[in-house]
């Protein structure tokens, strides 16, 4: 079913410039960037955001690194969107990323993974209510 799920470019990739030939995978998959705008987040906002992570050991440099520079957040439309945004970018590991997938091509380490993805449909709902209102999605 038509679906759409929350993408973050994240700031190593927008500091090397990558967010075209980022979208252009998004694009090549089949999903639609129906939404889509470039923020510097602050802490408080990077924290509330990957609040279930809380307490892994890696939270406090994930923040760190989320507003070291800007993020395109967008929103992605499609067929199974949550899946197939998953299966573009590819393992959160790039040492384990499948070839062609976005983490492969340009992810620097396992926290500057250069994009983020919701993992379910019903997490899609509330990370993109986290960064849109209505009024500015439009398919
Ligand atoms: P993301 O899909 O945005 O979800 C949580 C993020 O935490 C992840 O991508 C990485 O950027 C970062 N991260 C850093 N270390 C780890 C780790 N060991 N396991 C999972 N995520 C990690």
């Amino acid at each position: 079913a038509a679906e759409r799920t929350l993408s973050i470019i994240k700031p190593d990739a927008t500091r090397r410039n990558l967010t075209g030939k980022i979208n252009a995978k998004f694009e090549e998959a089949g999903l639609r960037i129906v939404a889509q705008k470039r923020l510097q987040l602050t802490e408080a906002q990077a924290g509330a955001f990957y609040a279930v992570h809380k307490e892994r050991p890696f939270y406090k440099d994930l923040v760190s690194f989320m507003i070291s520079g800007p993020v395109v957040a967008q929103v992605l439309e499609g067929e199974n969107a949550v899946a197939k945004n998953r299966e573009v970018m590819g393992a959160t590991n790039p040492a384990n990323a499948a070839a062609g997938t976005i983490r492969k091509e340009f992810a620097e380490s396992i926290e500057a993974n250069s994009v983020h993805g919701s993992d379910s449909a019903e997490n899609a709902a509330t990370e993109i209510a986290f960064f849109f209102a209505g009024i500015e999605i439009t398919g």
